[in-house]
């Protein structure tokens, strides 16, 4: 059995924050300096495919190898190593309890990764990325861990990934203890808690991204003095509004959060010193966009959300579809649901939210 084949695959589906994740107490173990909340999109939409496989066959010169997208890709970076190191320690007790378990926690491993969205255009892919990662090995190793244990071990590999785990509405919950034990995620609501929610994604470039998260992040903690207000007074607020507009299925609360919230974070960003600027004109336009459909409805119909980037995701509710869609369709002369032009515009409606 030495040339057995073990293997299993799953999906994650991308997230997107209504609260955002910014700031690190801790780049060892990405501990938050703040909580955060985020709608799992549709998987049909975009999602990370991912297969893990190990064998006693697989030569062990070669070690462990990772082919994203069809690339190999580097697994020596401190985030993949923390994952593997965190699965095998895992799967080494349960073969240390049981005897007659192959040891897998000892074989190389072959991960092969595959979006179904461009990589580029700075989608949330670290996220489904590493939720796809740790969930297929830790299938591949049989662990009895449950999605927010599974979400410790995809927190080191990248913050977000923690709330990719689950699908509906998420929360990444930042925790006190030094050694991160308790900085998991949740499911705040289940997509069918509020099946009308939709996500409209509108891709403004599908450059990668001038600066990263990880480094973005880092240099708005050592330099704004925005952020402190941010992460002491603005975001605790923030989760609690949001919470419990997504409890009680009520649009306005949630819609003016995720707008402030975002307004508020890429606000520490000009703070940042130098400063760091993720939107561009065609995301200033969809803000625009957003505020005409909701004056003109004289109710808030849509509102916007950017990460790190100049994407834009609208979220709205189904029925405003053709208001929101339309709009967009009319102002911004995009493609609708398609990845044009290499996705340099377009705009992608999701029909629903599921996942996890
Ligand atoms: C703006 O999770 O990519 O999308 O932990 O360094 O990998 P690392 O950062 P990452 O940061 C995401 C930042 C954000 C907001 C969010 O998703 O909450």
């Amino acid at each position: 059995m030495a040339d057995k084949v073990y293997r299993a695959s799953t999906t994650a589906p991308v997230n997107i924050a209504v609260v955002k994740y910014w700031g690190k107490r801790d780049a060892t173990l990405n501990l938050p300096t703040n909580s955060s909340l985020s709608v799992t999109l549709a998987q049909s939409d975009l999602r990370t495919l991912t297969t893990a496989s190990c064998s006693a066959s697989y030569p062990a010169s070669e070690g462990d190898w990772l082919l994203l997208n069809g690339e190999p890709s580097d697994v020596s970076g401190a985030r993949v190593q923390a994952c593997f190191r965190e699965l095998r320690a895992r799967r080494a007790a349960l073969e240390a309890a049981d005897p007659s378990l192959p040891k897998l926690s000892t074989m190389p491993l072959h991960i092969v990764s595959e979006n179904n969205f461009p990589t580029a255009a700075g989608l949330a892919s670290s996220a489904a990325g590493f939720a796809a990662l740790v969930r297929a090995i830790a299938d591949l190793y049989e662990l009895p861990a449950s999605p927010s244990e599974l979400s410790l071990i995809a927190r080191q590999g990248s913050g977000s990934a923690c709330r990719s785990l689950f699908g509906g509405y998420v929360a990444w919950r930042m925790g006190g203890k030094a050694d991160g034990s308790d900085s998991m995620a949740d499911q705040v609501a289940e997509a069918s808690h509020w099946p009308e929610m939709r996500a409209l994604v509108l891709v403004a470039s599908a450059a990668k991204k001038g600066v990263s998260s990880t480094s973005g992040m880092q240099q708005t903690v050592a330099t704004s003095s925005l952020f402190q207000e941010r992460i002491e007074r603005v975001v605790p607020q923030n989760m609690a509004v949001m919470e419990k507009a997504i409890q009680d299925r009520d649009f306005a609360p949630f819609a003016e959060v995720t707008m402030r919230d975002s307004n508020s974070f890429h606000a520490t960003c000009a703070d940042t010193y130098p400063p760091i600027f993720y939107m561009n004109d065609v995301s200033r336009a969809a803000i625009r966009a957003v505020e005409q459909i909701n004056a003109a409805a004289g109710r808030t119909v849509a509102a916007y959300t950017f990460d790190a980037g100049p994407n834009a995701v609208i979220y709205y509710l189904e029925k405003d579809t053709e208001l929101v869609v339309g709009t967009f369709y009319h102002v911004l002369g995009g493609e609708i649901d398609g990845w044009k032009n290499d996705a340099v515009k377009g705009l992608k409606p999701t029909t629903s939210l599921d996942g996890g």
